[in-house]
């Protein structure tokens, strides 16, 4: 088989340098004849006597023409010529092949093994140096013209290339500068988010501060107002007529209202001032233990309550039991219309995160009045119907946020709401 033994390729070789020649013929005296004469003509030959010999010799050696003869013992010439056209290094080199007396058939099967030209060895010197010049002239130009398309090719495909890396140096600094405009964004929004936050925290904490000296100073003339009317009622009770001794009771019943609406401000906004003490809780103990004070409270009514055991969480155990007392005490309330009412307090897993629910089978209420819930004083239901202040959720609310938490509600007018938390 043929190998790639040359030392430079074809393009490489200049139009002017000398050309090689590769003549084989089996009759030494006939190779050397021809070999005198085309060192004569200028040219550099390198003889063979077989065609194996010459597939040995292209494998190292760099040739511009080969001439070889068709008849020769072992790899005839036409073997021979088709070996060199099948190895792609060599099989452009231009091939005549030298014949004897031998007719067209020789001539076709020449041809076919894949012989560029065909000559008779009895065609004499003049015509073997002109078929043999037109086939490297041939060569040379099928040389330049490859080398000439390829160097085409390359331009091409460079300009290509460059044009790519434009684009892509163009679309990545587009993304680049789109990227730093949005993070500018991003910092800008939340370096405001931010002193949004501030002015939100101090607001609040302004708020609350206000809220509790409001409810801390209504106290002492609440009970002032209070005692003086207890006061009239037990020194002057029996000397007024019955409706202005009703007044005095409509006016001891205010006055307890406020009470309870006071307290339950400052207890509002005592969870907010607390400090958050986190630990181990046992929620499930803890709905227990708001169960029995119920039951305990309300030795009459009759309530089946399920409290899922060994529910455990960590949080702060006091705000847990106001946020227990409160949920627990909502459903105990809003199911005191039953006729058999059922409590339950349990849990469930989503998306890895515990959620706690407290359900009854209460009043419920209409759900588009839901976003209202957990605001101060909100109530959905009349002090006729249940009694109330309207803080309890709002404080709900405010020890789940207090734990990084979430509280939401559904419930059915008639069928009862369950209500939702989670923690951080
Ligand atoms: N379990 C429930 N079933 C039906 N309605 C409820 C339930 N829990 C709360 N609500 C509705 O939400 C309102 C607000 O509840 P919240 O606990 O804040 O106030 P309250 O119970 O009326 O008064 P407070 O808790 O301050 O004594 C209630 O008045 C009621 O209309
Ligand atoms: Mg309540």
């Amino acid at each position: 088989m043929l190998r790639a033994g040359r030392e430079a390729p074809d393009d490489a070789i200049s139009l002017l340098s000398p050309k090689r020649i590769l003549a084989v013929d089996d009759s030494p005296t006939y190779l050397h004849a021809l070999a005198d004469q085309l060192r004569d003509e200028g040219y550099d030959v390198a003889q063979a006597t077989s065609g194996e010999e010459a597939i040995d010799l292209l494998a190292v050696q760099h040739v511009d023409c080969i001439l070889l003869d068709r008849l020769m013992p072992g790899l005839s010439g036409a073997e021979t010529c088709a070996r060199i056209k099948a190895a792609p290094v060599v099989r452009d080199i231009p091939l005549i092949m030298l014949t004897s007396l031998e007719g067209r058939d020789a001539m076709i099967d020449g041809f076919s093994a894949g012989a560029d030209d065909f000559i008779s060895k009895s065609s004499g010197l003049d015509v073997l140096k002109a078929r043999v010049q037109a086939q490297i002239r041939r060569k040379q130009f099928e040389d330049e013209h490859r080398s000439v398309r390829e160097q085409l090719l390359r331009t091409e495909h460079e300009a290509a290339e460059a044009r790519a890396a434009r684009e892509l140096a163009e679309t990545r600094a587009a993304l680049v500068e789109q990227l730093e405009r949005t993070n500018r964004e991003l910092a800008t929004a939340n370096r405001e988010l931010a002193d949004s936050n501030r002015k939100l925290a101090i607001a609040n904490r302004e708020l609350e501060a206000f809220s509790y000296s409001v409810s801390h100073d209504l106290r002492a003339p609440l009970r002032a107002i209070d005692a003086f009317t207890r006061a009239l009622d037990e020194d002057a009770g029996d000397r007024l007529d019955p409706p202005s001794r009703n007044h005095l009771r409509r006016v001891l019943a205010a006055t307890g209202q406020m009470s309870d609406l006071i307290d339950a401000l400052l207890a509002l906004s005592r969870i907010s001032r607390a400090q958050l003490v986190r630990a181990g809780v046992d929620l499930s103990k803890t709905a227990a233990a708001v169960i029995d004070e119920l039951r305990r409270r309300d030795a009459e009514r009759n309530v089946e309550v399920i409290i899922e055991p060994d529910l455990r969480c960590c949080a702060d155990g006091k705000l847990m039991r106001v946020l227990l007392d409160n949920l627990l005490g909502n459903a105990w309330k809003f199911t005191s219309k039953c006729a058999h009412a059922e409590i339950q307090f349990g849990w469930q897993q989503r998306d890895d995160r515990a959620i706690y629910f407290v359900r009854d089978n209460g009043a419920g209420f209409d759900m588009a009045y839901a976003s209202r819930l957990f605001q101060p004083f909100q109530r959905l239901h009349r002090p006729s119907q249940f009694e109330g202040t309207g803080v309890g959720l709002a404080t709900v609310q405010r020890i789940v946020e207090r734990h990084g938490g979430r509280v939401w509600a559904e419930a059915t007018p008639g069928e009862g709401a369950s209500f939702y938390f989670t923690r951080a």
